[in-house]
């Protein structure tokens, strides 16, 4: 078995970065680079004020601070952290494709294909390449063919070994794994990953499979969690309508070992970078080897969670009296999540484009994300110009200045902060009737109409 002392990560994202300080602060023995092309972020990582550090994720500042500059470094010379590693984790992203053939449903394999051919010219040394990003199955096929087409003679071998962790408990995660998941043809470089892992997870739960199996694995775990929340949010309207109420349910289904506890929460809908872009990945895999039952069945997880949005926006309108028009709409929370600042593919960005093209003006709130964020999220859909969206949406930076005077206010994000607020000032600052949309159900109902709001929640 090949002892790794070099690791080589290329991308500083939400997936390399925890993943790589973890690893880093578990092996003292290997040093760990990662890479980027994007030369702010990696300053940003290299910030003295931890603060700084480019992504949000509670107790990772503390593992960047105990090993940065030991045997954790971020660079932005690519090629040099490639030739000195025995070991090359890809962790860029694969956005949804966004142009050309499979556009809206496959994923972008560009930035994949380009970490190859910079490894394929770059390396002098034989090197395990581990698929660390989210794939369709079968990429490794590709990155093999890039990499044996070199010339040079090198060994590589080609792992899949996917991320399970979640945002906003990135590191808890990353210390504690369910499992670990290991796919490759070379028993040997199978064997040099799992001893870096086996320095702080269990034997037994670090698990090797082909290749392909944990390519799909990874496909299908997010397929699965996913379809538990379109589930139980199209169970949610139900609820609505009959009197019965989807926390129940969800309490009542959840204490049979067989469904379990875990990701039944109704919500607004989900976002994250990984549910939709990997749901119609796989329908697009699924398409492709002529498989229209097995894609239209994953497909309408995501036909639920874009109805569950747009059912959101259209109760608020609905109840403010069919009309929006030059009302104020607070908005609090923006991250797809609480504890974190990533807003891929949240839910408040589609629900605000929805409220402003009814002309409301909308304030927003978010602990930890920017205003500069909150505006490209909204000026990427191009639904109107980056003036109008400037105009019509006011980000503050205390969510008491978003509520004042508003006609509601909607909850889009289940930070804890928002359950603590003096609700009793917030009530007295807004328009009355005060209505409350709770998109994450986390206040309770009695309280909050005993202080005179009228309140709304999913699935009750
Ligand atoms: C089901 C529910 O499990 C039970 O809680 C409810 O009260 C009645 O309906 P039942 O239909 O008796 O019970 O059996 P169950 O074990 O759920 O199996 C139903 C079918 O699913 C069977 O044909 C079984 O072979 C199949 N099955 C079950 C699978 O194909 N795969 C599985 O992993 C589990
Ligand atoms: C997900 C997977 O959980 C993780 O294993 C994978 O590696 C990456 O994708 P992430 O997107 O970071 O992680 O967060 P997750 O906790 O899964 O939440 C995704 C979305 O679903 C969020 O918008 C969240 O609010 C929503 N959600 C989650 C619900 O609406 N209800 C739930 O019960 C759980
Ligand atoms: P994820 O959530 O998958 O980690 P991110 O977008 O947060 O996704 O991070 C991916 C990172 O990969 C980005 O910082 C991006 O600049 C970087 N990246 C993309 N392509 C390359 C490349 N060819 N070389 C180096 N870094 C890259």
């Amino acid at each position: 078995m090949k002892q790794i002392k070099n690791i080589c990560c290329i991308g500083a994202g939400y997936v390399g970065g925890p993943t790589m300080a973890v690893i880093a602060k578990n092996n003292p023995h290997i040093t760990v680079t990662i890479v980027d092309i994007n030369a702010d972020r990696i300053a940003a990582w290299n910030d003295k004020d931890l603060t700084k550090l480019p992504i949000y994720e509670p107790g990772l500042a503390d593992i960047v601070k105990e090993t940065r500059n030991k045997n954790l470094f971020f660079s932005t010379d690519i090629n040099k952290a490639i030739d000195q590693s025995e070991m090359i984790f890809m962790s860029v992203n694969t956005p949804t494709k966004t142009y050309g053939k499979g556009k809206g449903m496959a994923a972008d394999l560009k930035y994949i294909e380009l970490c190859a051919r910079t490894i394929a010219d770059v390396a002098t040394t034989d090197k395990i390449v581990v698929e660390k990003s989210t794939l369709p199955v079968r990429t490794a096929e590709a990155i093999k063919s890039i990499l044996h087409n070199t010339g040079n003679h090198i060994n590589f071998h080609i792992l899949s070994n996917p991320e399970f962790l979640a945002e906003g408990t990135a590191i808890k995660d990353l210390l504690n794994p369910d499992r670990v998941l290991i796919g490759g043809e070379s028993e040997e470089a199978i064997e040099s990953l799992a001893k870096i892992y086996e320095s702080w997870v269990p034997k037994n739960q670090i698990i090797r499979t082909n290749l392909w199996s944990s390519e799909l694995s990874k496909l299908t775990a997010n397929a699965f969690l996913a379809q538990r929340i379109s589930s139980i949010n199209a169970i949610s309207e139900l609820c609505e309508l009959t009197g019965a109420n989807v926390n129940e349910v969800s309490k009542a289904i959840g204490m049979d070992s067989r469904i379990g506890s875990k990701f039944l929460k109704a919500s607004v809908g989900f976002g994250g970078s990984c549910f939709q872009k990997d749901i119609l990945n796989l329908v697009y895999i699924a398409r492709s080897y002529h498989l229209n039952e097995v894609a239209d069945y994953w497909e309408q997880v995501i036909i639920m969670n874009d109805h569950q949005k747009r059912r959101f926006s259209d109760r608020l309108i609905k109840t403010l009296y069919n009309t929006v028009s030059g009302k104020k709409i607070a908005l609090l929370g923006w991250a797809f999540k609480k504890d974190t600042n990533d807003t891929r593919e949240s839910a408040a960005i589609y629900v605000t484009d929805h409220l402003l093209s009814e002309q409301a003006t909308v304030s927003v709130y978010d602990p930890k994300v920017s205003s500069e964020k909150m505006q490209s999220d909204l000026n990427y859909l191009n639904t109107r110009t980056e003036d109008e969206n400037f105009n019509l949406v006011q980000t503050v930076s205390n969510p008491y200045d978003a509520v004042k005077n508003a006609h509601a206010v909607a909850i889009m994000t289940e930070w804890d902060e928002f359950i603590t607020y003096d609700w009793e000032i917030i009530y007295k600052s807004m328009k009355k009737p005060a209505f409350i949309f709770d998109g994450r159900n986390i206040l309770e109902k009695s309280k909050m109409e005993a202080i005179g709001f009228e309140y709304h929640a999913i699935g009750q």
